[in-house]
């Protein structure tokens, strides 16, 4: 015979059995659903920067890419040292070469342009592939003004971004690869229509005008000189006649004299 107590201790086992396969059974499903059990942080906590390091164990890929370039060394870079040093170390230039720079304290949250300068604030993993994004660093002197390129490009108009050609097959080496031109360019497009074609036609019209050009030029030339010719050849003539007149006067002044003197 069971007692009361036993009974009871039963009923609580039983209770605590079903509360963990209950457990068991939201693990199973949030397993299923990655992301659930991936970003345990509070609100507060996913506003402040976490740094690249805090990605890098389920990223792995995208930081060992990013980790080798320009980005990454935005600030390290002995090129960039020294040029801050130079200009006196002004705050501007880490709003661009660093992570979470506030303009109001002077501060940053981490050293060069890392994952959260493009994917927003800790765990937030927002993916932005618009121009404004590059944009607001690669503009103006200090970016060498490739936002404003781009916007006057034909690529522009046709919704083509910089993630387009820089981060094909979502590389994060952010170089263009030979391959992202041709996603977009099939082989017969890019190849015969719009470059070579074009563009050799254009120099071929260029080369003919300028030969003819030339040819206009020799034949103006050789006009010159038939005229500087013909000009030689009346003054030639024209003194010839004054010296052919002035042995005339000569003679009649020689007849005149001595028919008066036979006369
Ligand atoms: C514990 C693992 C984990 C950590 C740490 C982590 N992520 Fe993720 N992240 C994921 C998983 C899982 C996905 C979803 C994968 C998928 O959709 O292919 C994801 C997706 C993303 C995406 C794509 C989102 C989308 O909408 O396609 C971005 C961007 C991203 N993470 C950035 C980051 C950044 C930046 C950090 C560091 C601040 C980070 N992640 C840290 C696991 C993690
Ligand atoms: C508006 C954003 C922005 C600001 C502000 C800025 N930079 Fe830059 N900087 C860039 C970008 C983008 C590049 C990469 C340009 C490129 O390669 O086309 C760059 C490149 C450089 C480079 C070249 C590094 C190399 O490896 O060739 C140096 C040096 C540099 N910046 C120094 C400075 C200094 C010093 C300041 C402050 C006086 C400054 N930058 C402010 C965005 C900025
Ligand atoms: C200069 C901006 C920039 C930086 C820095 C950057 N990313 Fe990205 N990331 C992008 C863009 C743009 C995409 C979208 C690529 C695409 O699919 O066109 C992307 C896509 C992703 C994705 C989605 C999967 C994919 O490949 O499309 C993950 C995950 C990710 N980034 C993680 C990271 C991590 C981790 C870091 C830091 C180690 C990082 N990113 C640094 C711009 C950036
Ligand atoms: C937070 C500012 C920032 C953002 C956003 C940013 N970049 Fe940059 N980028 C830089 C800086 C600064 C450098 C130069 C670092 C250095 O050389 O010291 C750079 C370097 C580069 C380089 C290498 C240039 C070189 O001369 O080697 C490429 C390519 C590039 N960025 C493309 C992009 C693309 C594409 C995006 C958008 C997906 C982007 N960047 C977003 C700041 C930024
Ligand atoms: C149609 C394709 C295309 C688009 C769109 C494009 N780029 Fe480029 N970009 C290139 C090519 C090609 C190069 C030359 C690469 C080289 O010399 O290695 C280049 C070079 C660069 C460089 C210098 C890299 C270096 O190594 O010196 C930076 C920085 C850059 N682009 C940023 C941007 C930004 C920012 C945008 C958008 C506002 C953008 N690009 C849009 C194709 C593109
Ligand atoms: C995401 C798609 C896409 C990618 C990637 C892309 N382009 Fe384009 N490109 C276009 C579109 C769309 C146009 C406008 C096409 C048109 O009107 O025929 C265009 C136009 C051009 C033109 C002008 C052609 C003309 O009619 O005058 C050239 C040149 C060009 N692209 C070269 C490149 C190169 C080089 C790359 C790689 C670095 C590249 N494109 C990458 C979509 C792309």
């Amino acid at each position: 015979m069971m007692n009361g107590i036993e009974r009871g201790s039963r009923r609580t086992f039983a209770f605590l059995l079903s509360i963990a396969f209950m457990v068991a059974i939201v693990l199973g499903f949030s397993m299923l659903e990655e992301r659930a059990i991936v970003v345990p942080v509070s609100a507060q906590e996913a506003a402040s920067y976490v740094g690249p390091d805090s990605c890098v164990t389920c990223h792995e890929e995208q930081y060992k890419e990013w980790n080798d370039t320009a980005h990454s060394k935005a600030y390290s870079d002995p090129e960039f040292q020294a040029a801050w040093e130079e200009a006196g170390n002004p705050d501007d230039c880490l709003q661009c070469h660093t992570t979470g720079f506030d303009e109001s304290t002077g501060e940053y949250s981490y050293e060069g342009v890392t994952c959260e300068s493009c994917h927003g604030a800790g765990f937030t993993m927002q993916v932005d592939k618009s121009p404004e994004l590059c944009g607001s660093c690669h503009t103006g002197e200090y970016g060498r003004d490739k936002y404003e390129e781009y916007t006057e490009g034909i690529h522009a108009g046709s919704g083509v971004t910089c993630a387009s050609c820089h981060a094909y097959e979502g590389s994060h080496t952010f170089e263009v690869e030979s391959g992202a031109c041709a996603t977009c360019h099939t082989d017969d497009d890019i190849h015969s229509r719009n470059m070579i074609g074009e563009f050799q036609g254009r120099a071929l019209e260029a080369e003919d005008a300028a030969s003819q050009l030339e040819v206009e030029l020799f034949e103006l030339q050789d006009q010159v000189e038939d005229q500087e010719g013909r000009i030689t050849f009346i003054g030639q003539v024209t003194t010839y006649a004054g010296l052919a007149l002035g042995l005339v006067v000569v003679a009649i002044t020689f007849f005149y004299l001595r028919q008066r003197n036979s006369g």
